[in-house]
C-alpha cells in the first residue's frame, strides 16, 4: 500500500477577523519527514490547528487535500478517521476521563462501530507503547493530562500517536519541555513510525531535535507563509546564525504575522 499525500494549497486562515496564514503551500507524502521552523508568532500552530479543523480558525481561501479528498469539508472526527493526527503544543487536560479510556475511545472512534479493538489487545498494545516510551503504567489510570508535567504531556501525545497509527502526523513542538533522555525516547518512538505509510510535519524551534529525527525537508515560516524550504542543512544554518540572514535575503523586517515587509 502506498502512503498518503497531504497537499496544502494557498491556505489562508483568519482568527477573529485577522488573517494569520497568507497562502501556505506544502505537500507531505507518506515516507517523508518534514520539519517546520520559524520565529514565534509566525503561524506554525495556526497551520496545525487549521489542518485538524479547530473551530476558531476560519479558512478563507485555499485547500487541504488528503489523497485528493478535501479535508476542509470534513468534521474534526472525520479528519482523524481519514488518518490525520495532531500532537498539540499545549495538550488539554480532561478531568474525569482516564488516559486509558481516552486512548481506547480514540482508537475505536477511528476503527468505527462494529470494529472496536478487543480489550485485551488494547491493553497489550498500550502496555507495549508505555514501556517503549518509559511511561509509568499508573499514568494510564490518571485523568488525561491532569497534573502531568510538561514532559509527561508530550510523551502522552506520542503515546496516542503510536497507538492511533495515523497516516500523516503534525507534531507541534513535541520537544518542548522534554529532558535530554526523554527527547531521545520520544525521538525513537517517532523514528519507529518511519515507513512508506507514515508522513510527518514536525514543528520545532531547535535543530537539536533534528539530530535525532532526520528530516528530509526543512521549511521556514514567516509572516504566515512558508518562505524558504531546504534540507537538514537549512536547520543547521538557522541554529548557528539565527533568522537575521534569511530576513535580509527575503527583505523581511518583521517576521511576525501582520507585519508586512
Ligand atoms: N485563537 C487566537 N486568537 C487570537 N490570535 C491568535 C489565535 N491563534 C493565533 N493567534 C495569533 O496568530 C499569530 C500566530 O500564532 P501561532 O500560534 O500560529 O504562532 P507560532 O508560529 O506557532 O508561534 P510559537 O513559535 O510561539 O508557537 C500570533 O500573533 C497569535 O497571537
Ligand atoms: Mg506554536
Amino acid at each position: 500500500m502506498a502512503g498518503s499525500t497531504l497537499e496544502i494549497k494557498d491556505l489562508h486562515v483568519s482568527v477573529e477577523g485577522n488573517e494569520i496564514l497568507k497562502g501556505v503551500n506544502l505537500t507531505i507524502k507518506g515516507g517523508e519527514f518534514h520539519a517546520i521552523m520559524g520565529p514565534n508568532g509566525t503561524g506554525k500552530s495556526t497551520l496545525a490547528s487549521a489542518i485538524m479543523g479547530h473551530p476558531s480558525y476560519e479558512v478563507t481561501k485555499g485547500s487541504i487535500l488528503l489523497d485528493g479528498e478535501e479535508v476542509l469539508d470534513m468534521e474534526v472526527d472525520e479528519r482523524a478517521r481519514a488518518g490525520l493526527f495532531l500532537a498539540m503544543q499545549y495538550p488539554s487536560e480532561i478531568s474525569g476521563v482516564t488516559t486509558s479510556d481516552f486512548l481506547r475511545s480514540s482508537i475505536n472512534a477511528i476503527r468505527g462501530e462494529g470494529n472496536e479493538i478487543p480489550l485485551m489487545q488494547f491493553i497489550k498494545e498500550m502496555d507495549e507503547k508505555l514501556e517503549a516510551l518509559e511511561i509509568d503504567k499508573s499514568m494510564a489510570q490518571r485523568y488525561l493530562n491532569e497534573g502531568f508535567s510538561g514532559g509527561e504531556k508530550k510523551r502522552n501525545e506520542i503515546l496516542q500517536m503510536s497507538l492511533l497509527k495515523p497516516k500523516i502526523a503534525i507534531l507541534d513542538e513535541i520537544d518542548s519541555g522534554l529532558d535530554i533522555d526523554a527527547l531521545k525516547i520520544v525521538s525513537d518512538a517517532i523514528n519507529d513510525m518511519r515507513s512508506e505509510e507514515f508522513g510527518t510535519l514536525i514543528i520545532t524551534h531547535y535543530q537539536r531535535l533534528l539530530n535525532y529525527i532526520k528530516p528530509d525537508y526543512v521549511h521556514v515560516m514567516m509572516q504566515g507563509r512558508v518562505v524558504k524550504s531546504g534540507g537538514p542543512e537549512l536547520a543547521k544554518r538557522l541554529e548557528e546564525e539565527g533568522y537575521e540572514w534569511l530576513k535580509e535575503e527575503l527583505g523581511i523586517k518583521d517576521e511576525t504575522v501582520g507585519q508586512e515587509a
